[in-house]
């Protein structure tokens, strides 16, 4: 190792709260997202509980989902929720015009989709149709999930659910400046209002509203929005995908170089940045940080896998998108008073997954084994960091090479993530910890021999997490050694 990293970790100035909606997952009807990967009807033979995957869901539950954004994306301002109720054989059968041009069936829907999140234990988050919706249709479908009487409540009960479902997020439409509805940001803007005003939650509940936010460094946008919905919504989204290369993406997400880690870990990373000045133009009509920045959109986005529908967007998953994870749920630490939410884009075999399927194949994805390290971060404290990291470098790509937050958990633990971006290089790290007086250390690392590393149908724990016996706490001193190319989550008791 070159020289030793100076870390401080601050016990003694505790920050705002690292919130478990961070966590969030987004489920769109895409690809095999949706069908496959988590639906395959109460009569396949692959087992399930009213047609939802019991292994998926089991895997699923393991890592404490606590909210699922649903049904898109692009997919839901062309969503009319009417022909997803009542009995199957009846629904409507569409095309699904952004995904693949195949045809969705309709037969997972409303009920079904809340059956889901009560199975997961997660929270539901609704995104509604701007695009090609009106504002009564959407109004509906509110009042239909949530009353607890009247003709739609009366309806909800004979299709089966008689008490009132809780919609605690629903979206106000999905990029509106693009596959929403190529809008300008003061008409989206003008539109948010109007159809927010008809989004109304039952006596002694509420419906946080999230108005659909900028692309990536879009500040006009961000800028208008805030002047003109500031005190009509509860958050404004933000949707930044990690791209290795141009748009379209072209990069294979599993066959790669130095160069190709090097490029994704740096586009990752420019999350920071983007929150940093997303945030700066929402403190001008909120100093006090009451409206929520929703990242309910991240992740990476590579060519899909060879061989499948370019529409579906299947990719592999490997150490990298770990290491991108990580340094995401990191970057979030630093933004926790103003970053409530984030949603990973997707839950299950779309884009940067947790979960991939084959049939009655499944397999948990290096991203799922770091959101699974980092759940005791779930409504912790944050503790503020100070570290002067070396540099990564790699042809004209550089970012610091150690990526770091610290959080102490509901439980009291305190635990630091430490994910070393170097893929040739371990790093040694010499913490002080002021105002903690933790007696011990235990951890664990997520690495794996080569940076492509992945796991398979055939091979699914290559990448997995391990015991890590690479840090000494002595004197009120943590002294770490990083290996290369991992993630590592320390407990201190
Ligand atoms: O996650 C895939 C797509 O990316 C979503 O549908 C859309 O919101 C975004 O452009």
């Amino acid at each position: 190792a070159e020289g030793r990293v100076a870390l401080t970790v601050h016990g003694d100035r505790p920050g705002p709260v690292y919130d478990r909606r961070i966590f969030t997952q987004f489920a769109e009807h895409l690809g095999t997202g949706i069908y496959g990967g988590l639906w395959v009807g109460p009569n396949s033979s692959i087992p399930n509980t009213r047609g939802f995957r019991n292994d998926v869901v089991a895997a699923l539950k393991g890592i404490a989902v606590p909210v699922i954004r649903w049904p898109g994306g692009c997919f839901a301002d062309e969503y009319h929720w009417r022909e997803g109720i009542g009995p199957k054989a009846k629904r409507p059968v569409k095309i699904n015009t952004h995904w693949g041009g195949v045809t969705e069936p309709n037969t997972v829907g409303t009920h079904e989709f809340m059956d889901l999140a009560e199975q997961i234990g997660a929270e539901a988050y609704i995104a509604g149709n701007v695009g090609n919706g009106t504002p009564q249709e959407m109004a509906e479908w509110v009042e239909y999930m949530t009353a607890p009487a009247g003709t739609l409540a009366d309806e909800r009960a004979r299709n089966g659910r008689k008490a009132p479902w809780a919609v605690p997020y629903f979206g106000v439409g999905n990029e509106l400046w693009g596959c929403g509805g190529n809008m300008r940001p003061e008409y989206a803007a003008d539109l948010t209002r109007r159809y927010a005003t008809f989004i109304k939650a039952p006596k002694d509940t509420r419906i946080l509203k999230v108005a659909s936010g900028a692309n990536v460094d879009d500040y006009r946008w961000t800028e208008t929005m805030m002047r003109e919905v500031t005190g009509q919504v509860d958050a404004l989204s933000l949707h930044y995908y990690t791209i290795p290369g141009s748009w379209p993406p072209r990069a294979s997400a599993s066959v790669f170089d130095e160069t190709g880690w090097a490029e994704t870990l740096s586009e990752a990373m420019r999350m920071d940045d983007l929150i940093t000045r997303h945030s700066a133009i929402m403190d001008k009509t909120d100093p006090q940080r009451r409206i929520w920045l929703a990242v309910d959109e991240w992740g990476t986005w590579y060519a899909g896998d060879p061989g499948t529908n370019p529409g579906f967007l299947r990719q592999q998953n490997t150490l990298r998108d770990a290491l991108v994870a990580a340094v995401h749920l990191n970057i979030f630490a630093k933004h926790a008073d103003r970053v409530k939410m984030t949603a990973i884009a997707q839950m299950v075999n779309v884009l940067q997954a947790m979960i991939l399927t084959d049939g009655k194949k499944m397999v948990l994805t290096p991203t799922y084994h770091v959101f699974a390290m980092y759940k005791g971060y779930m409504d912790g404290t944050v503790l503020p960091i100070d570290i002067t990291s070396p540099w990564y470098n790699k042809d004209k790509w550089t970012m610091p090479a150690v990526s770091v937050s610290a959080v102490r958990g509901k439980d009291g633990v305190v635990r630091i993530a430490l994910a070393n971006l170097d893929p040739n290089r371990p790093h040694d790290i010499a913490a002080a910890l002021p105002g903690l007086t933790a007696q011990s250390v235990s951890g664990q690392v997520l690495t794996a021999p080569a940076m492509t590393a992945l796991n398979s149908f055939s091979a699914p724990n290559t990448v997995t997490p391990a015991a890590f016996t690479g840090a000494q706490l002595q004197a009120g001193t943590l002294s770490v050694s990083l290996p290369p190319k991992s993630v590592v989550m320390l407990e201190l008791k």
